[in-house]
């Protein structure tokens, strides 16, 4: 099978809950021992321990993906203990629903650094793993918002998503040489935590704006990331894959 993932590494940000912890739900599904990794090691923790009562394979660790020298110690356990990361998704990430005059300059850093910034700091932590090895996965979370805008606002959250496109595109442009594939995913809006904090009436318009006429579900978009670290994927570099209920089309 194209999708089996036995016997691969992959670390997934952000996993302790929402989109993260079901792409991490969906890889182990599909073989692979998965490294969950949040801000806090609680949720990782809980979330490792879901897996491994399946029967699967799944090892909680914490870290910041915003702090460099957090996320470089953290990928050295990682290598330290498993030897080698196939596969990586940027997922950590928080939201900030508010309109453009409401965006501090404290607001825009730390949105800036956690999206963007965290993704890189990954990437960078893994990239030289995974030349040496001549294979890797990268999956970089975007969002809708990156590639459309986002009526509600959130201007600092879609200068960031947009970012990771840019930074998705580059990375692939430079890693394919490797055999390393870097693509990202767009989600439209998905029921988690995150969007649980819009208001009724953000959610409501947003929701009316969706052809597919609901929101995502978190496994929705899991199988679609999956789909994009697997060897049916093998030939796909720096694509942003849209999974969006049909709410914008490029
Ligand atoms: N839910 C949606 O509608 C939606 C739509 C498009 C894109 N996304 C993106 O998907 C990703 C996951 O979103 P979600 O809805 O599951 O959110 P969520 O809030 O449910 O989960 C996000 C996870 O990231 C972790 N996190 C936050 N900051 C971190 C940091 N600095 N270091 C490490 N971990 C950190 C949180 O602790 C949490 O476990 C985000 O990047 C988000 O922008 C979500």
């Amino acid at each position: 099978m194209q999708q089996d993932l036995s016997g691969k590494i992959a670390v997934v940000t952000g996993a302790g809950r929402g989109l993260g912890k079901a792409i991490a739900d969906v890889l182990a599904g599909r073989g692979a021992h998965v490294v969950i990794t949040d801000r806090t090691l609680k949720p990782a923790e809980e979330a490792a321990d879901v897996v491994r009562a399946r029967g699967e394979r799944a090892s909680p660790i914490a870290f910041d993906v915003a702090e460099q020298r957090q996320v470089e110690e953290a990928f050295r356990k990682i290598r330290e203990a498993y030897d080698r990361v196939d596969i990586l998704i940027n997922n950590a990430g928080i939201g900030d629903f508010v309109s453009f005059p409401e965006i501090s300059p404290e607001k825009w850093d730390r949105m800036i650094n956690i999206h963007l910034k965290g993704s890189f700091n990954c990437c960078q932590a893994v990239l030289a793993g995974m030349k040496e090895q001549k294979y890797g996965k990268i999956v970089n979370v975007s969002s809708v918002a990156g590639k459309r805008g986002d009526f509600i606002g959130n201007a600092h959250y879609t200068a960031a998503k947009a970012g990771i496109i840019g930074l998705t595109k580059s990375l692939a442009l430079y890693a394919a040489p490797f055999g390393i594939n870097v693509n990202a995913i767009a989600p439209g809006l998905v029921a988690t935590e995150l969007s649980d904090e819009m208001s009724g009436e953000m959610k409501a318009t947003t929701i009316s704006r969706i052809p597919a006429g609901r929101l995502g579900r978190p496994e929705e978009i899991a199988r679609a990331t999956a789909f994009l670290v697997s060897e049916d994927a093998s030939y796909i570099f720096g694509e942003t894959l849209s999974v969006n209920g049909g709410s914008y089309m490029d």
